[in-house]
């Protein structure tokens, strides 16, 4: 399974801080936003990532990540000139995948949990598609799945008014390698984006789409606007103090998934200023002594 971060988009919500950087480089609570879906692909077993930038942006983004190796990692970069829609992120990563299983998620949505749930749907998975489905309060702000009594999916709807359930699909999403064929074949909806919502219809027509519910102690939050943001900050700062463990710790994922050794992340940690950050992750490396 390979990973694509989209980290693209005007960032409009977030007007006028997205004038001068990309939404997901705004820091959430102590870390740069996108630290927490790609901590979340690292948990996963997801080694190889391929984030797509708008290319004003992209510079800025090599400079935090570079190519990954310090943490174990190999990142690559695409660029999303306009922002057309999630499922252009498969014609733009088309070379990236290539015959591989692959996962997307969204640089501005945050989860927090047992992430079991995640690695037992990569697991899992074999061809087709799999998303999941979250109760929110608001659903007509999201893609929206409907269920019969039997739990089969009945429709998907990209922010229907009128909602037929409270599950939202987050932006978390496995494909297959046909994902770049039929997001090739979706037309632009009414505002003008390749929708996530259609492609992901295109699998459950052909019988191929696997939405399974995710679980309430998940947390799932996106952060793309200003209040969004904000809770955001308060809830991964709570519990990051209470805690005094980090939450989206790209060096401590890398670390305890294996893709990297204590003596080799020792040596990436030398090049950090003195900070509390570093502290925190030499204490993680000391539990591995
Ligand atoms: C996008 C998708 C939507 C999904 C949401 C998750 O919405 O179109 O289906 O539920 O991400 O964050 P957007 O962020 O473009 O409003």
């Amino acid at each position: 399974m390979k990973g694509i971060i989209l980290a693209g988009g005007a960032g409009t919500r977030l007007f006028p801080i997205s004038q001068l950087y990309s939404k997901q480089l705004m820091y959430v609570y102590d870390k740069p936003m996108i630290y927490y879906p790609l901590s979340m692909l690292i948990l996963g077993g997801i080694r190889e990532i391929l984030i797509i930038t708008t290319p004003h942006d992209q510079p800025q983004f090599k400079k935090l990540l570079g190519d990954g190796s310090h943490i174990g990692l190999e990142i690559s970069y695409a660029e999303q000139p306009k922002p057309e829609g999630l499922a252009q992120a498969f014609i733009i990563g088309e070379d990236f995948i290539q015959n591989d299983n692959v996962c997307l998620i969204l640089g501005d949505n945050i989860f927090y949990g047992d992430f079991d749930f995640f690695r037992d749907a990569i697991a899992d998975f074999d061809h087709g598609a799999a998303i999941f489905g979250y109760w929110v309060r608001n659903p007509q702000r999201y893609g929206v799945v409907e269920f019969d009594k039997a739990g089969n999916v009945v429709s998907l709807e990209e922010k229907p008014a009128q909602p037929k359930s409270n599950y939202a699909v987050p932006g978390l999403y496995l494909y297959d390698h046909t994902v770049v064929a039929r997001a090739k074949n979706l037309k632009p909806s009414a505002r003008g984006e390749l929708e996530i919502t259609d492609l992901n219809r295109v699998y459950l027509e052909d019988n191929q789409l696997l939405v399974q519910i995710m679980d309430r102690g998940i947390a799932w939050l996106d952060a793309g606007t200003p209040q969004a943001l904000l809770e955001s900050n308060s809830f991964i700062g709570a519990i990051e103090i209470r805690q005094g463990l980090k939450i989206g710790c790209i060096e401590e994922a890398s670390l305890r998934m294996g893709f990297i050794t204590p003596q080799q992340l020792q040596e990436t940690l030398s090049h950090y200023p003195q900070c509390d950050y570093r502290t925190y992750i030499e204490r993680v490396i000391r539990e591995y002594e």
